[in-house]
C-alpha cells in the first residue's frame, strides 16, 4: 500500500504549511478583536523543524507545498526559508498565500528564491471597504504588490476573494473586469464558519452558483478543464479575458472525496481536516529527539485520521476552535 493513502483511498500529496500565526491585518471574518491569543515564540516551529516535516512528507509522497500563515511574509528570513523549500527534491509545486501587504518589496526576492506562484487575498477593490474588512489601511500597498508581482513574472497570480453577502457581492462587475484586463485568476471562496469569534452568519453565505449566475449576466463564462495541480477550484474565463474566474465551494459542493491535503500549523500540529479540531502533535516528536521512523509514524497517523468528509453546516457557526489565522488558509 502506498505510504500516503488515507483510509478512504485518497492519496495525500499536498501539505499546507502555516509558518506564523501573526498577521498585519485583522480581517473581520478571521481575527477576533479581543481574546486573540498569540502563540508564544517558543511554541512556533523553527524553519529547520518545518523543513524536517516537509521532507518527511515528501518521502511519503507529498509533491505540492503551500506556505501560508497568519501572514507568512511577516516572519523573518522568510525568503531564505523559501529557498530551502525550493531545494527539496521531488516538490513539483510550491506556492504562497499572502495578504499582499508586504509584496511590493518582497516579490522580487521571493521570485529569485524560486517561488513562481502566489495567491493574494483581496476581498474588495474599494479602499474604504478594504479598511472595514481588514481594519487596516493597506489597500494601496496590496494593489501595488500585485503590480510588482506581475512585473517580476509571477504566474499565475491568484486573487482570493471571500464572498460575503452584503459586503462584497456588489462588486462582481469590478472583479469580472479585473479578470478581463489583467492576467489574474480571481477566485471566489465560499465563506466558511471557521473560528469561534468569526463574524460568520448564515445570511452572509453566498453560494458559488449564485455568484456564477450573476457573473454570467456580464458576459459568457467558458469552462476551463481541470489541470493536474488545480485543487478544488472550478475554473472559467470570460471571452478573450487576460485572466480567469474561479470558484471554491467548500460549503455548497463538497470536494472532500478528492481531498489530498494535510495542514501543518505554526505550532507543530498536523491537522487532517480544516473543519475538524482533531490534530496530531508532531512538535513533541521533533523536540524530544524522535528519529525518522518516529516522525514517519506521526505523519502517517495524521493521514490515517483524515475524516471521510467534513460536516460543516451553513447554519452553524464556529465549527473550529481555532481562528483561521492559526490554521492557515
Ligand atoms: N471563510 C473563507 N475563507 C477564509 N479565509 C479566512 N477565513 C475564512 C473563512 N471563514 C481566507 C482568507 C484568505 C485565506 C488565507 O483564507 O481570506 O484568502
Ligand atoms: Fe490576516 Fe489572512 Fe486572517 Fe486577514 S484572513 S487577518 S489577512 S490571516
Amino acid at each position: 500500500m502506498a505510504p500516503n493513502l488515507d483510509p478512504y483511498n485518497r492519496e495525500i500529496t499536498y501539505l499546507r504549511v502555516s509558518v506564523t500565526d501573526r498577521c498585519n491585518l485583522q480581517c473581520v471574518y478571521c481575527m477576533p478583536i479581543q481574546d486573540l491569543k498569540l502563540l508564544d515564540h517558543s511554541n512556533i516551529l523553527s524553519y529547520e523543524e518545518i523543513l524536517e516535516v516537509i521532507r518527511m512528507g515528501v518521502d511519503l509522497g507529498v509533491r505540492k507545498v503551500r506556505l501560508t500563515g497568519g501572514e507568512p511574509l511577516l516572519r523573518s528570513n522568510f525568503v531564505n526559508f523559501v529557498e530551502s523549500v525550493n531545494r527539496i527534491p521531488k516538490i513539483e509545486d510550491m506556492s504562497l498565500t499572502t495578504n499582499g501587504v508586504l509584496l511590493q518589496d518582497m516579490a522580487e526576492p521571493l521570485f529569485e528564491a524560486g517561488l513562481r506562484r502566489i495567491n493574494v487575498s483581496l476581498d474588495t477593490l474599494d479602499p474604504l471597504k478594504y479598511r472595514k474588512i481588514t481594519r487596516r489601511d493597506s489597500f494601496d500597498a496590496v494593489w501595488k504588490g500585485l503590480q510588482v508581482a506581475e512585473a517580476v513574472g509571477f504566474s499565475p497570480i491568484k486573487v482570493n476573494v471571500v464572498a460575503i453577502r452584503g459586503l462584497n457581492d456588489d462588486e462582481l462587475r469590478q472583479f469580472a473586469h479585473l479578470s478581463m484586463q489583467r492576467p489574474f485568476h480571481v477566485r471566489f471562496i465560499e465563506y466558511m464558519p471557521i473560528g469561534q469569534n468569526s463574524n460568520w452568519g448564515p445570511e452572509k453565505h453566498i453560494s458559488s452558483d449564485e455568484i456564477r449566475s450573476k457573473l454570467e449576466t456580464l458576459g459568457s463564462l467558458h469552462k476551463i478543464p481541470h489541470a493536474i495541480h488545480d485543487g478544488p477550484a472550478e475554473r472559467y474565463r470570460f471571452e478573450s479575458a487576460a485572466g480567469e474566474i474561479g470558484f471554491i465551494s467548500a460549503m455548497s459542493h463538497h470536494f472532500c472525496p478528492s481531498c489530498n491535503r494535510l495542514r501543518l500549523t505554526a505550532d507543530g500540529r498536523l491537522r487532517p481536516c480544516l473543519f475538524a479540531d482533531d490534530e496530531v502533535d508532531i512538535k513533541s516528536t521533533l523536540r524530544n529527539g524522535g528519529g525518522q521512523e518516529d516522525l514517519k509514524e506521526v505523519f502517517q497517523e495524521a493521514i490515517a485520521r483524515k475524516p471521510r468528509r467534513h460536516h460543516a453546516e451553513i447554519l452553524v457557526r464556529g465549527q473550529s476552535a481555532r481562528p483561521m489565522s492559526t490554521i492557515g488558509g
